[in-house]
């Protein structure tokens, strides 16, 4: 296993802490979550079900013998336990590297404890480094790709990818975000924008951080 993916089991097994049985959990989408995933098929707790944010993350629980419901039919949730492309001291995150931006941040609003597994190469001080994913309606992709421009971003069209929502995903490199929740509110009022995977106005409470000596937990 490599250096990266030790770090991803052990935060993901840090994360399986925080688990809440007989309720239902939300899961997250991308490698970590994989991880933590593989750490619940070892595990098995018991659960009402699991929500999940991806096509990507239904399969990989079902695969595993868990039970998937939709978000309607669970309602709120106590625990959401996913991964980040970046996060930064007060747990705001950015989000959306594989394109489950929208489902993702549904998940998290309805969360009671939002639960962020990393590795030390996703901890920034001022989020921006990774390009932001915006997913918006295809026919409002050109519009909201100006209006990325007009607020000092370079926006390039994520390439053979639609997401599990069928829409295109831009990838804006270069904004200024510093005040990641002022931009969340600018993008979020742009008509056609979808989703943008900035996590502000609903961060992150606890980040598990896993390096070379261990895993350990931040909380806001
Ligand atoms: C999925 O769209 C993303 O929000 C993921 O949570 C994020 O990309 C983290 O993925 P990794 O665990 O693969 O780094």
């Amino acid at each position: 296993m490599s250096k990266q993916d030790q770090y991803k089991r052990a935060a993901a097994e840090a994360a399986f802490e925080y688990v809440v049985e007989d309720e239902y959990l939300g899961v997250g989408t991308g490698s970590t979550v994989n991880h933590f995933i593989d750490v619940l098929a070892e595990k098995r707790p018991r659960l009402k079900g699991c929500v999940s944010s991806s096509e990507a993350t239904t399969a990989q629980l079902k695969k595993a013998g868990f039970q998937v419901e939709t978000l309607n039919f669970a309602g709120d949730l106590p625990v959401y336990v996913d991964g980040a492309d970046e996060v930064n001291p007060r747990l705001e995150l950015i989000k959306g590297g594989g394109g489950a931006m929208t489902r993702e941040k549904i998940i998290a609003s309805v969360s009671e404890r939002f639960i962020c597994m990393v590795d030390p190469s996703k901890q920034v001080d001022v989020l921006g480094a990774f390009p932001l994913p915006v997913e918006v309606i295809e026919m409002g992709r050109s519009a909201v790709a100006r209006a990325m421009v007009r607020l000092g971003g370079s926006p390039e069209l994520r390439q053979g990818f639609s997401s599990d929502n069928d829409n295109p995903v831009l990838d804006v490199y270069g904004l200024d975000l510093t005040d990641p929740k002022a931009m969340e509110t600018r993008i979020n009022a742009i008509p056609g924008v979808v989703t943008v995977g900035l996590f502000a106005a609903r961060p992150a409470d606890v980040l598990v951080l896993a390096d070379n000596s261990g895993a350990r937990t931040i909380t806001r």
